[in-house]
């Protein structure tokens, strides 16, 4: 069991709802994202990573290990329309620019489902963007219709609270840090904004799977470019917790928020596994 490297984040004293679990700086919290983050203080995360719904399980197929499976990821990831989907992006995005500080920075992760929906609220909301990353995928999935392009890339915005805000950006840590899992980068030359990293690794899901898990490397890769440690990270949306992953490994404190308890369990094994010093 990791020990506490820094008093767990002072901010979730004002919350109501009991944590689902708490060890040291990684806090999870079960319920609706837009809900829990209504009794978070103004202006008290640094940085928020969100991989919200893409709202693509809509009974399309892909292949996996060579056969045919269902996209579909789960209930919460079906679309309810272009409006309704567009109105819950509006809202979680205005939930998370109240919390965040005013020189923090949120990301966030999505496919053409969802990013251009995402991006437009961001935009109308007021948040700044830095960057759109393409995350490509050298490994992804053929394409079963042969009809269209494979897709082998997602997109993650990078946004500042407001235009006028100092963010965190760790530029020599990006340009001169080891990233062997990227063939795109170029040892001492300026990060890019083409990610190459591959899918999640076995031994990342040796405690089970989530349907839409990010990779560490990528994760890792966001967190050191935009925090500090002790910085607060938030993924709204955690799943297996990715994210809150990254950010203990590099001593940042992290607090996720699921609606579904069978990713924060899986997210608990995930934290409890590792090997804290
Ligand atoms: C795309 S997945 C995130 C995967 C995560 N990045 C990982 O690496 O495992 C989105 C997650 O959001 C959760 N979710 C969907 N709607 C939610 C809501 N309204 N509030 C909180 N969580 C929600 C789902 O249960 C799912 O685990």
């Amino acid at each position: 069991m990791p020990s506490p490297v820094i008093a767990s984040p002072k901010i979730l004293s004002k919350v109501n709802t009991k944590p689902y679990y708490k060890n040291g700086n990684f806090v999870l919290y079960f319920g609706d994202a837009i809900n829990i983050l209504e009794q978070f203080p103004e202006s008290s995360i640094d940085m928020i990573f969100a991989d919200p719904p893409y709202n693509l399980s809509n009974g399309g197929f892909t292949v996996h290990a060579g056969r045919m499976v269902s996209v579909n990821k789960g209930i919460w990831d079906i679309s309810k329309g272009f409006e309704d989907d567009y109105d819950f992006h509006y809202r979680w995005l205005e939930t998370c620019r109240r919390v965040l500080k005013p020189h923090g920075t949120l990301w966030v992760s999505g496919t053409y489902h969802s990013i251009y929906q995402c991006g437009h609220a961001l935009q109308s909301l007021g948040y700044h963007i830095l960057n759109d990353i393409s995350w490509f995928k050298p490994n992804a999935a053929p394409n079963l219709s042969c009809r269209f392009f494979t897709a082998s890339h997602e997109t993650l915005i990078w946004a500042r609270k407001e235009k006028k805000s100092k963010h965190t950006f760790n530029y020599k840590i990006m340009k001169d840090g080891s990233w062997p899992e990227d063939k795109i980068k170029k040892a001492g030359l300026q990060m890019r904004s083409v990610w190459s990293i591959g899918t999640p690794k076995k031994e990342e899901k040796k405690f089970g799977k989530h349907p839409t898990q990010k990779p560490l490397d990528l994760l890792k890769r966001v967190v050191l470019a935009s925090t500090k440690a002790g910085d607060i990270i938030l993924d709204p949306f955690t799943g297996s917790s990715t994210t809150g992953i990254a950010a203990i490994v590099h001593k940042r404190k992290f607090v996720g928020i699921d609606n579904e308890k069978k990713f924060l369990d899986l997210s608990m094994k995930r934290f409890e596994d590792l090997k804290i010093s």
